[in-house]
């Protein structure tokens, strides 16, 4: 007698392609992490590895695709921070936003930077500052819809400087990228993975990175705290997820070929170009990837609700 058809399937998995969905846009930081990491997993599942976007709703859209997907290792969902703000941001969505996954592991943390059209009559973070509480809501503000990272540090930005801007939702902050440098959105807060090439280029402005040192990558750049805004803090941590019921032999082997990608050279040198790094190994295995998840709910639930900015 032949083995049951689900160990057969395991046994012999991964024996297709398999898909890595994006919740946003292609051309953002979210998708440019996916692709260098989907690269690299190919080559050790000996597989081909395609990414998919599915934009919209901030992300809850793609992850919804994956919630409600076959638990047989061949759809998955990296997606970031977005993890650990909708179960508080979403009060109602088709899908459960912790319980329909299986985190398989951590992938990087990226830092955010808080830029500007290169135009705009602010030279610096105070003067920034100035200008949104004398203008509100006549500086528009770019992101990629709630639950995205740019929307989480527009509610952090806003709460420091205590003064609202209009939103302007994108599927990504790739398509937000495009209208900043063309000068037709105003300021938006988003990844080093999408915005130091810019900001070496004087494409766009640049007024802090929201970490607590200053990043080798974009050394004039200074610190939120040193450029005068306090709680300014953020960084984006990435995740890569299979759906719930996926079986534990198969979460195993995603969890081994995400290992042996973020120690690959060159993927490593193309983050650090990027501002950011992988994960250390032992961060990218689904127990590790699960207790920080959870810590992370916990750390955005009161800072939404202190906020009251929910998406229905
Ligand atoms: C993207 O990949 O477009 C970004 O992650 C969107 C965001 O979360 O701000």
């Amino acid at each position: 007698l032949g083995a049951a058809p689900a160990a057969q399937a395991q046994a012999s998995y991964p024996s297709r392609t398999i898909s890595i969905v994006v919740p946003f846009a292609a051309g953002g930081p979210t998708d440019t992490v996916t692709r260098l990491v989907a690269e690299v997993m190919a080559r050790d599942l000996g597989q081909s590895v395609v990414v998919e976007n599915v934009g919209g709703a901030g992300g809850t859209l793609g992850a919804a695709r994956v919630a409600q997907a076959r638990p047989d290792g061949y759809t998955l969902l990296l997606h970031h921070i977005g993890m650990g703000t909708t179960p508080t941001l979403y009060r109602r969505l088709p899908y459960d936003p912790v319980g329909g996954f299986e985190p398989i592991g951590l992938v990087t943390e990226v830092p955010m930077t808080v830029i500007a059209r290169k135009d705009l009559p602010a030279a610096n973070l105070a003067e920034l500052v100035a200008l949104v509480r004398k203008e509100k809501t006549g500086i528009n503000y770019a992101n990629a819809g709630i639950g995205a990272a740019s929307h989480l540090c527009g509610l952090l930005l806003q709460k420091a400087i205590d003064a609202p801007m209009t939103t302007v939702p994108y599927r990504g902050t790739g398509p937000a990228m495009t209208d900043l440098i063309a000068g037709t959105v105003d300021v938006m807060c988003d990844q080093t993975t999408n915005t130091t090439s810019h900001i070496r280029a004087g494409a766009v402005k640049a007024y802090a990175v929201t970490t607590e040192q200053r990043l080798a990558s974009l050394p004039e750049v200074p610190t939120s705290a040193e450029a005068g805004l306090r709680g300014l803090e953020v960084t984006i941590w990435h995740g890569l997820y299979a759906p719930k019921g996926t079986p534990a032999e198969i979460q195993a082997r995603l969890s081994k070929a995400l290992q042996a990608a973020l120690r690959d050279e060159r993927l490593v040198q193309r983050f650090a170009d990027l501002g950011t790094e992988p994960v250390s190994q032992d961060r990218a295995t689904p127990a590790a990837h699960k207790a920080f998840w959870e810590a992370d709910i916990a750390k955005w639930r009161p800072v939404i609700q202190a906020a009251g900015q929910y998406a229905d």
